[in-house]
């Protein structure tokens, strides 16, 4: 596989395109940023765990069934993946109360949700990616009504699948984000699943291991994204 010109860079990632016009490499980079990409850092070996985490949560749920781009490492910071149509509009499932829920409906953080809740976010860190419903996302052409109950449907199967695999490795799966695109009309997973877009609390001290620790300046957070990853079984 021939890695050609960079096709788009952007907050963590880049894409390249490659002598086939259906893949793409995917390359992690070391830079971090939240709220938008207002706070920005370049965190030393970050690419090389979220790309070997990624592909390991990756290859679970293509496992138990789901569709996803990603094909297979082939470098520390690299991955062939499948090139996607992206639709605009993110998924987030939390199985417990954090982040922005909390903020915009006064919820307790650590309250446990029954049943775990879905929204739907527009991907446009401008606009600071506001929540949307399903009728904007029909009403704009950002997804039709068939790829939206298959990106609801997927989303949930992907929870099942995680909240176990990190239940059994002594953490909690609170929340988590995902982004579909098609590839020969079929919806399929893309983008990413590292600690980068989702919260993981230590099941026991709750203590926070995920990106919330750059966000919250609580520190060493490349040290407790590895351990997040050493926990499930990922060899870094
Ligand atoms: P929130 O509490 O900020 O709405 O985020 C919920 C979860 O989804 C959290 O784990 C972070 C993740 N997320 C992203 O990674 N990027 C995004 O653009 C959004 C909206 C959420
Ligand atoms: N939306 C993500 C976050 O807040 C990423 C980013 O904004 O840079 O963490």
């Amino acid at each position: 596989m021939q890695k050609r010109e960079e096709l788009y860079s952007g907050k963590a990632k880049s894409i390249f395109k490659t002598d086939d016009p259906d893949r793409f490499i995917m390359e992690f980079r070391d830079d971090t940023s939240a709220f938008d990409g207002v706070k920005k850092a370049q965190l030393s070996r970050k690419g090389m765990v979220n790309n070997k985490f990624n592909a390991f949560v990756m290859e679970k749920l293509k496992d138990a069934g789901v569709p996803v781009h990603f094909e297979k490492l082939i470098s520390d910071n690299e991955s062939l993946v499948k090139n996607l149509k992206m639709i605009p509009v993110e998924c987030v499932v939390r199985n417990v109360a954090a982040g922005s829920l909390c903020k915009r409906l006064g919820i307790k953080e650590g309250t446990v949700l029954t049943p775990s809740t879905f929204e739907l976010f527009l991907k446009n860190d401008e606009l600071h990616d506001p929540m949307i419903n399903e009728y904007h996302a029909l009403a704009f052409g950002w997804a039709t009504q068939d790829q939206l109950d298959q990106m609801r449907s997927l989303t949930f199967q992907v929870n099942d699948v995680l909240k176990t695999l990190f239940a059994n490795a002594g953490m909690t799966l609170v929340d988590y984000k995902l982004e579909f695109g098609l590839f020969e009309g079929q919806v399929v997973l893309g983008d990413e699943f590292s600690p980068d877009g989702c919260r993981i609390w230590d099941a026991k001290t709750g203590e926070k291991m995920d990106k919330d620790r750059f966000r919250q300046d609580l520190g060493n957070v490349i040290e407790y994204y590895e351990e997040v990853g050493k926990r499930l079984g990922v060899t870094f």
